[in-house]
């Protein structure tokens, strides 16, 4: 491993160590806490000695539309490693297992803008990666890092997503995968993914942060590479879409950036990110991050409020986004300083606002996972107290596609999903948005019947 070029420092305590020395479960021999990547280089060299930030941004645009030949590792087509010089983390580049992943697209979502009167609002959608979820730039990195160290075998404990993507990469790699996830809680989209991609899945009788513990104590007696987001070669792959994001505004940063928060590693790394451009004079400032939390699952913001982030106390936690259903996140320090030292907030918002805002999405076109909606529905809590102003420019990050998790949007537009209880005040909206599909004859004008009705009911302008 280059330890030339990175070393690991510990996020509680500073102790730093090589990459090499991490213990299996990446926590802290002296704190407990959790490692950041650092790259002790960045700092010493000066002047002339400093990358130039106008031939980096170059190279990096370049790279994205190189005609790489077949067969080599596709490493400039990856929107990882096409920043390879802001990840130092392998030996050998040649070693990197990769899908392709990054380069998604940010949508303008002019609806919402409209609704919420911020007209600069975006949508940067992780969900169009190889695997259909944020977790793919994350996973290329630390996945490569596993095979050159020389591991037979990988594992994480999942909500879904990361093990879609780990069975995904280590199948790529050769390497065998373990799969943990808490029995019933998971999406279908997610667990066929592990199955098809070939990971030896275990269903346990607990929750995401059962499994997690579970597994540590696992990877504590065996040869195994833990592939969980207190990994952090994971964040530093998932780091590389604020480099994207800084690009698609020719690195003028945006004013806000707002995350879904789960086991709280995308905000960490994506606070990182910034943080990182603006060390190294690639772009001025950092934006606001803020995080948003489903209020059955939100360790983060009663830390907060509590303790200014101090202490974190575990709650159970209950979503039915179960993508982000953790009661007591592995990363809450590092999304705590990447709230506070940029400024941003930490709020929840209910089942019936994550649905709604999950329809709104899918009516601009995009559709994403239930988890995702958080942060639309977070943007108009922000906006009501005036945090958001009209003129600021926002990115919400879509962490999953929609198809991850196909019987939340079906129960929903069926009108299943919530209860009374859930829906209350919201009844209005909901039933503006819900489209369900109807059973007719078949026949042309049972079906232009079909047409009407809908249009009557303020469902299909054209038929107004
Ligand atoms: N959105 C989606 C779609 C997710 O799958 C996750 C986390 C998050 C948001 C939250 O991100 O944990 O970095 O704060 N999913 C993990 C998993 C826990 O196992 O797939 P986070």
């Amino acid at each position: 491993m280059n330890d030339n070029l990175h070393q690991l420092r510990c996020f509680g305590c500073g102790t730093r160590i090589g990459g090499a020395q991490a213990q299996p479960d990446f926590r802290c021999a002296q704190c407990g806490e959790l490692f950041e990547v650092e790259y002790p280089g960045w700092l010493e060299r000066r002047g002339h000695d400093r990358p130039n930030p106008g031939a980096l941004k170059w190279l990096w645009r370049e790279r994205r539309s190189s005609g790489e030949a077949l067969g080599q590792p596709g490493l400039d087509q990856s929107g990882v490693w096409r920043f390879r010089e802001l990840l130092p983390i392998l030996n050998s580049f040649g070693s990197a297992v990769t899908l392709r992943e990054g380069n998604t697209p940010l949508y303008h979502l002019p609806r919402a803008a409209r609704a919420l009167g911020v007209d600069q609002l975006y949508a940067k959608h992780q969900g169009m990666n190889p695997t259909a979820s944020f977790k793919d730039t994350g996973m290329t990195a630390a996945m490569s890092v596993a095979r050159e160290r020389g591991f037979a075998w990988v594992a994480c404990a999942s909500t879904g997503n990361t093990s879609a993507s780990m069975a995904a990469y280590a199948a790529r790699a050769g390497l065998r995968s373990l799969v943990l996830i808490p029995e019933g809680k998971i999406a279908w989209g997610k667990l066929s993914q592990a199955m098809d991609y070939g990971a030896v899945t275990c269903q346990l009788k607990t929750d995401f942060d059962g499994c997690l513990r579970v597994l540590t104590e696992i990877v504590r007696e065996h040869p195994i590479y833990l592939l969980n987001s207190v990994n952090p070669y994971r964040l530093e792959g998932q780091k590389t879409p604020a480099f994207e994001i800084a690009e698609a505004f020719d690195w003028n940063i945006p004013d806000h950036v707002i995350v879904p928060g789960g086991n709280l590693g995308n905000s960490s790394a994506l606070g990182k990110g910034f943080r990182e451009m603006v060390e190294l004079g690639l772009a001025a400032r950092m934006p606001h991050i803020s995080v948003i939390q489903a209020e059955g699952a939100n360790p983060l913001v009663r830390s907060l409020a509590a303790s200014r982030g101090e202490k974190l106390e575990p709650v159970e936690a209950h979503t039915r986004a179960t993508a982000i259903r953790i009661g007591n996140p592995a990363s809450w320090r590092k999304a705590a300083k990447a709230i506070q030292s940029t400024g941003g907030w930490c709020l929840d918002v209910s089942e019936a606002e994550i649905a709604i805002a999950k329809a709104e999405l899918g009516a601009e076109g995009l559709g994403c996972e239930p988890a995702s909606a958080v942060t639309l529905a977070g943007l108009k809590k922000l906006c009501a107290q005036g945090v958001v102003a009209p003129a600021d420019t926002v990115v919400l990050v879509l962490t999953g596609h929609t198809l991850k998790d196909a019987d939340y949007t079906i129960d929903f537009h069926r009108g299943s999903l919530l209860t009374q209880e859930e829906a209350a005040g919201h009844e209005a909206e909901i039933a503006s948005l819900r489209r369900d599909a109807v059973v007719v004859e078949a026949a042309p004008g049972a079906v232009v019947e079909a047409m009407k009705r809908a249009s009557k009911a303020g469902l299909g302008d054209a038929w107004a």
